[in-house]
């Protein structure tokens, strides 16, 4: 293996619009320990691109070389056998392969595959790129964009986030791991509670607003997902969570000393020793004060108002 090979299970090829980029690196390091690097990455981690906020997809390395030849003789070796195949080409930054010779190259790989393709309704798609000066090939894993259907959820919210957000702060709080329970704290009317459910996470929600939950409740529903809703103030929850998430409210208030926001906080780092925080305002002294400490931080600026800003603040208990 020279140094240019990487020697890793996945690559994954990343997607986002500007004012997103912290946040997509923020929900990198959450899953992979690691940021991508010009909207890629190599890692042994498995997650699925569907689950991300900004995975475009995750190629699983079959064979790689630096030569294209080996790169077929290897193909050929592995001996597979797939009726109903197809096989993608995936042009990342610093490929300079034409057109034609792609076509050329997707026929070698068709070749050297055992089965007649499908190119409309694929059994499994397949795919070839060049990176830094080497051959992969494997088989492709897409983000099919399903989740994109929860904007059409029956009631919104002025004050909700958008379901890109929601998705990287499920990553964010849960580290990717669907096994943690966690809790939406102020959930509204369930719009990461939604990207929760669809990619299998654990979670619960809360919301003081009993309108606003049967609003979610209905959200949820109308998607077939399951979660348990609870119409309560923060204070009054005394469940342990793995993590919990607090997507503060805004506008009504103005400061960092109100008491509604002291008090969300303060009774969530109650039931968790790790907090996600969405909030317009800066939280630094409320977060010391209830003896957390800030482990990571982005800002995201909202499309065409500069002036908006969220930040997402994520904080472990300090033992
Ligand atoms: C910014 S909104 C959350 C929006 C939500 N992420 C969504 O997507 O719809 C803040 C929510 O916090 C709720 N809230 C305010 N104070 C609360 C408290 N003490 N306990 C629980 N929820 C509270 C509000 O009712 C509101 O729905």
């Amino acid at each position: 293996m020279t140094k240019n090979m990487k020697n890793k299970k996945h690559l994954y090829s990343f997607t986002y619009h500007n004012p997103e980029y912290e946040l997509c690196k923020l929900e990198s390091r959450s899953i992979f320990n690691e940021e991508e690097k010009n909207k890629v990455l190599f890692s042994d981690i498995k997650t699925e691109p569907s689950s991300s906020a900004f995975i475009k997809s995750r190629l699983d390395i079959i064979s790689l070389s630096e030569d294209y030849s080996t790169l077929i003789d290897e193909v050929k070796k592995e001996k597979i056998s797939a009726e109903g195949f197809k096989v993608e080409y995936i042009v990342f930054d610093g490929d300079t392969t034409g057109y034609r010779d792609r076509l050329g190259k997707l026929k070698d790989i068709g070749f050297s595959i055992d089965g007649d393709p499908d190119y409309y309704s694929p059994t499994i798609t397949y795919a070839l790129c060049y990176y830094e000066g080497v051959w992969y090939f494997g088989e492709l894993i897409k983000d099919i964009f399903d989740w994109r259907k929860h904007k059409n959820k029956p009631h919104s919210y002025s004050n909700s986030i958008g379901a890109t957000i929601a998705k990287a702060i499920v990553n964010i709080a849960s580290k990717a791991k669907k096994e943690k329970n966690i809790l939406d704290a102020c959930c509204g009317v369930g719009t990461i509670l939604l990207e929760a459910c669809f990619s299998g996470n654990n979670i619960e929600g809360c919301d003081i607003n009993e309108k606003v939950c049967r609003n979610a409740r209905e959200n949820l529903s109308h998607f077939n997902y399951e979660a348990k809703i609870s119409h309560s103030d923060i204070k009054d929850i005394s469940k342990w969570y793995d993590a919990a998430i607090i997507d503060l409210p805004y506008n009504l208030f103005s400061s960092a000393s109100d008491n509604d926001i002291v008090n969300i906080i303060e009774s969530t780092a109650k039931i968790t020793n790790r907090l996600v925080i969405v909030s317009t305002i800066d939280i630094t002294t409320l977060i010391n004060n209830i003896g957390f400490r800030i482990t990571d931080y982005c800002i995201i600026s909202k499309m065409g108002k500069r002036k908006f800003t969220r930040k997402i603040w994520v904080c472990e208990k300090k033992i």
